[in-house]
């Protein structure tokens, strides 16, 4: 099953007006809905990988969803080691996967214990 953003008058809910924000993600536009965490807005553009392991170059992406596994790591805005799960998109966000910074090592938990998680 891929993830996808439904278009706005095509959500059966339609809870609320949609506002539309646009991030960059490794130099990709790509649109959510405000309030969307990064994560969400990036595997609703069909991308579902957001790193690579340090050992054995593996993809990973959103495995907990509430901020405890730290497979989500990405950078925005210049800041390193942000958990995409739990930061709300903002338009204009600048997000960087690993991979698009040349593959230096990030500093959180999972890369901590080795770097295989
Ligand atoms: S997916 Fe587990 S911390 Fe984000």
């Amino acid at each position: 099953m891929a993830a996808k953003l439904l278009p706005a008058g095509d959500d059966p809910i339609q809870p609320f007006d949609v506002t539309p924000v646009t991030i960059s993600v490794d130099g990709t536009p790509m649109v959510g809905i405000a309030g969307q965490s990064i994560a969400g807005v990036i595997m609703a553009n069909n991308r579902l990988d957001l790193r690579r392991t340090a050992g054995g170059d593996h993809p990973r992406g959103v495995f907990c969803g509430i901020g405890v596994c730290f497979d989500c790591l990405v950078e925005v805005n210049g800041l390193r080691d942000v958990r995409a799960c739990q930061r709300k998109a903002t338009e204009g966000d600048v997000v960087t996967t690993r991979e698009a910074r040349g593959g230096d090592s990030l500093s959180g938990p999972a890369d901590s214990r080795g770097g295989a998680a």
